[in-house]
């Protein structure tokens, strides 16, 4: 399970880093909202400096969401993906309570903008440096291709394939926000594997680099997340799949496009819990 200490050094660390380009970096990415960003960008003279800021703060955070999160979570309902989507879903029994389950914080943080209903400028709040100092975040406005947007909604994304809105229907998203553990896996017999025993390399490999320790390990280890407020471990969420912070897109990063944690090529990332 990862650690939420981490977080604490390297917000710190990146204070005092410069902006440089790097694939493995979130800056410059479609998740830099500051003014330098891609895709979706805070207005010039606005948070300009940071890029962390529009996720994480490091003091006073929400304690919902991801580590030390910046944002106001979703307040929508969303409908899960369950056996009524589902002929051969199932659940361990941990989490009987399937299709009324609520989505993990983790995955509450992303779509808190994926979700095409909540702001982009839901933020707890604003820096005490730069030039937003003492500015009310609810009047950070953002742009995409020069027009003013607001929510992903609005958004035209990157990718022309597809959309970064997910909406708040997950019945037809790949499930999340439950506990895949040994049991569940003895549940589904071979097809899935086992997520507490260490996997081998060629497994695993290649996550990125920002997870350390990233080709070694367990699949619970390297993939899944606790839940603290409902006292799960194990659970998968959006960034067992996903890494927010690297540049995510086509040309930058073509192998771990989009945010992927490792590459999907041959459906390499399937085949890392699906033994099919
Ligand atoms: C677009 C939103 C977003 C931005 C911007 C962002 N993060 Fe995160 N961060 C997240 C989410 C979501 C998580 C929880 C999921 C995860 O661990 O990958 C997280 C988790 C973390 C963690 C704890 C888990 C780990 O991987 O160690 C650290 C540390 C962290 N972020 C640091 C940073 C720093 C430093 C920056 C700025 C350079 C940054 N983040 C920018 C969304 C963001
Ligand atoms: C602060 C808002 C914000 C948060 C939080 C956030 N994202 Fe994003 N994300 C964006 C924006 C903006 C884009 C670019 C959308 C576009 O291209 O129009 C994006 C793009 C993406 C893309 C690429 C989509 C594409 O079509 O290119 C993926 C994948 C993604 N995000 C996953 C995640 C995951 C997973 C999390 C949580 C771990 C997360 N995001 C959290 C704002 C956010
Ligand atoms: C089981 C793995 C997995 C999980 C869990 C997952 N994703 Fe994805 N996601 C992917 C893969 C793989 C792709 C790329 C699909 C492709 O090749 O087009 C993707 C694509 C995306 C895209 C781009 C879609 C598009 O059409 O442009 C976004 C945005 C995104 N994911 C966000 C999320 C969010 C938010 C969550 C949690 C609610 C999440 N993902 C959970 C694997 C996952
Ligand atoms: C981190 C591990 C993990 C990854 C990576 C992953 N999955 Fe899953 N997936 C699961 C688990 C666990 C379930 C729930 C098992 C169950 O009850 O059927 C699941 C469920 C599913 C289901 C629904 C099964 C059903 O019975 O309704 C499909 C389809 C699926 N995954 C396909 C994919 C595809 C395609 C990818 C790659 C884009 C992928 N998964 C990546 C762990 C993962």
């Amino acid at each position: 399970m990862k650690k939420i200490a981490l977080l604490i050094a390297a917000v710190a660390w990146a204070g005092t880093a410069s902006a440089a380009f790097s694939p493995t970096s979130v800056v410059g990415s479609s998740h830099d909202l500051s003014a330098t960003g891609k895709d979706v960008q805070g207005k010039a003279g606005q948070a300009q400096n940071q890029v962390c800021i529009y996720c994480h703060m490091p003091h006073n955070a929400n304690n919902v969401g991801a580590p030390l999160w910046n944002r106001s979570n979703s307040t929508t309902t969303f409908q899960m993906y369950s056996q009524a989507n589902s002929s051969t879903f199932v659940l361990d029994a941990a989490d009987t309570n399937t299709a009324a389950r609520p989505v993990g914080p983790v995955s509450l943080a992303c779509l808190s903008c994926h979700d095409g209903v909540t702001a982009f400028n839901s933020l707890n709040q604003t820096p005490m440096i730069d030039s937003d100092n003492n500015i009310s975040a609810s009047s950070y406005t953002f742009a995409s291709g020069g027009a003013p947007v607001v929510t992903m909604q609005d958004a035209s994304p990157s990718n022309t394939a597809g959309t970064a809105n997910l909406t708040t229907d997950l019945t037809n998203d790949h499930p999340i926000s439950f506990t895949y553990d040994t049991s569940l896996a003895t549940l589904k017999g071979t097809t899935l594997r086992d997520p507490a025993v260490a996997a081998s390399a060629d497994l695993l490999q290649p996550l990125v680099i920002y997870r350390a320790g990233g080709t070694s390990g367990s699949i619970a280890q390297q993939m899944l997340f606790v839940n603290p407020a409902a006292n799960k471990s194990n659970q998968l969420e959006c960034a067992s799949c996903h890494e927010p912070h690297m540049q995510g897109d086509l040309a930058s990063a073509a192998s771990n496009y989009p945010f992927l944690i490792k590459s999907n090529q041959n459906s390499n990332l399937c085949l890392t819990c699906h033994n099919k």
